[in-house]
């Protein structure tokens, strides 16, 4: 296995690897990797999606799709429930996954939850020949480029997250509007976080829409948010995927951002996704 940093601080290419035959001892050097680069990306893996789980669950517990509330007549229609489907095909007049080929926003996910996943891996399966790039940003990096007075002032402060809406901006199943972010359901995190397996630390902000910075005014919550999301995403610290059929790539949720761009809705986009919970002890 080879590990080929791409950019000078994170993001690696891992070449010259089957991820369905490594080895314990390489999959610790390429979960060592992972921790150092946050995220990886591994070229030429045709994966069916129980060996897309297998892989994954070797990170830890898998997490649940997100299915919001849905009713469970619905959720029994759901035949994975470890690999999510993201996709604007529309087969038997039906999406066939989420997001369809809006852009989503920047995020981190699904921390509007208690205990977000710090994995998500993503295998790119039917990709577009234009648009639907997917863009990284390293938290570890923003925060260092944050003036030491407003890194002081953000150590003391948390951010509520809101589970209403998805990150194309849409109302999940079972959730109902609101116009103020104070009124979001969501769980609330740190808004500077410590990476509990290399104690670096980060801005964690999950996602600009529908937040709040806790025990402030809405409007001063505003300014704050507008102020710090002016270093989240900053040019210097951002990598774009540009996709290409059985890449995979494995994030850490804990150290960076993602977002991906629109696409032709007459294209195909099909792309399949496992999170992991936790690293088994
Ligand atoms: C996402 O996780 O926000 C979508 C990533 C993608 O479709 O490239």
């Amino acid at each position: 296995m080879n590990i080929n940093p791409i950019t000078p601080s994170f993001v690696a290419d891992i070449s010259d690897i089957d991820i369905r035959s490594i080895s314990n001892d390489e999959f610790e050097v390429l979960y060592q990797a992972w921790l150092t680069y946050g995220v990886l990306r591994i070229r030429g893996q045709q994966l069916n999606e129980n060996e897309l789980q297998t892989f994954s669950a070797r990170f830890g517990p898998l997490e649940e799709i997100p299915m919001g509330r849905l009713p469970e007549s619905e959720r029994a229609k759901i035949k994975n429930h470890y690999v999510t489907q993201l996709s604007n095909i529309i087969e038997d007049g039906k999406p066939i996954g989420g997001l369809g080929n809006a852009e989503a926003n920047w995020h981190s996910d699904m921390t509007y939850v208690e205990n977000p996943p710090p994995a998500s891996v993503l295998l790119g399966v039917e990709i577009p020949d234009e648009g639907g790039d997917t863009y990284f940003s390293d938290q570890n990096a923003a925060l260092a480029a944050i003036p030491q007075a407003l890194v002081g002032r953000l150590g003391k402060l948390s951010i509520k997250h809101d589970a209403a809406h998805t990150s194309i901006g849409k109302l999940r199943p079972g959730f109902e509007p609101f116009d103020d972010p104070r009124d979001a359901p969501g769980a609330s995190h740190p808004t500077i976080i410590t990476h509990p397996e290399t104690g670096k630390h980060a801005l964690y902000l999950g996602r600009r829409e529908w937040a709040y910075i806790e025990n402030l005014s809405l409007e001063d919550s505003e300014t704050l948010l507008d102020e710090i999301w002016s270093y989240a995403a900053r040019t210097e610290n951002v990598w774009r995927q540009q996709w290409r059929p059985y890449d995979l790539i494995i994030w850490d949720n804990r150290r960076v951002l993602h977002r991906r761009d629109d696409f032709d809705s007459n294209s195909r986009r099909l792309m399949k996704r496992c999170q992991v919970l936790n690293r088994i002890a």
